[in-house]
């Protein structure tokens, strides 16, 4: 075993263990979807559920609900009147999510939406506390400009996957567009003066953004 696969064993033996409910949806996640790679998993789940806690919104908008994994990690750390609206563009995702989400101990508080956040959101005329950002790369600048108006002063952004697999630090090929997109927004966010921001070299990048 290499010397980062031990530290991340130690840290999982040391952080709270995932539910029961939360193995088998990751187990079902590998073996029946295509790109399991993309749901949180334990550490990152445990951290958002810590974040929720922390941060204390009433609503959250998530971008990318996949087979919901995150989402019952944010819902978990929300008070039971929180909700989040979580927003999955793929309606082929719909079959193997929803049941996760509506049998799970947090479903009161999930409001599962399929279609394009970009285009519902402002439709519904939705307001958060916080955002978990974790949709098409491509997209991530138009995700923030469409969710920092409709947060509050204090509000919270977090987004995933903003080191990409440290192809950050390469020159993208010219169709690499999800790695040009993820720059693009690590760029826009280091020169908003309106937002602070720090960047967790977790997994595979999370930046926390709080609106001023
Ligand atoms: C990385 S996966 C999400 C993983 C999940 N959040 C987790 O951590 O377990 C990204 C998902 O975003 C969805 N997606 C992409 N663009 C979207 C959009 N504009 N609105 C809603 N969902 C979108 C994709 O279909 C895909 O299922």
């Amino acid at each position: 075993m290499q010397e980062t696969d031990r530290i991340d064993d130690y840290i999982l033996k040391h952080i709270d263990g995932e539910s029961e409910y939360l193995k088998a949806l990751y187990r079902d996640t590998h073996v029946r979807l295509l790109r399991p790679r993309m749901a949180s998993g334990h550490l990152q789940g445990r951290l958002l559920t810590m974040l929720v806690r922390m941060i204390r919104p009433r609503r959250i908008l998530e971008i990318g609900t996949y087979s919901g994994y995150s989402s019952l990690c944010l819902a978990e750390g929300l008070e039971s009147d929180g909700q989040l609206y979580t927003f999955e563009i793929n309606d082929e995702q719909e079959d193997f999510t929803r049941p996760w989400l509506e049998g799970s101990p947090y479903a009161a508080r999930i409001e599962f939406i399929i279609g394009d956040a970009l285009k519902l959101v402002p439709e519904m005329g939705l307001t958060f506390d916080m955002a978990f950002v974790d949709g098409d790369k491509r997209r991530y600048v138009d995700y923030y400009d469409m969710i920092l108006p409709r947060l509050p002063q204090g509000g919270y952004i977090i987004a995933d996957n903003t080191l990409w697999d440290g192809h950050v630090l390469e020159t993208p090929r010219p169709h690499d567009a999800q790695t040009r997109g993820i720059m693009e927004f690590n760029d826009k966010i280091a020169a908003d003066p309106r937002v602070e921001k720090v960047i967790l070299p977790l997994r595979d990048g999370l930046t926390l953004i709080r609106k001023k």
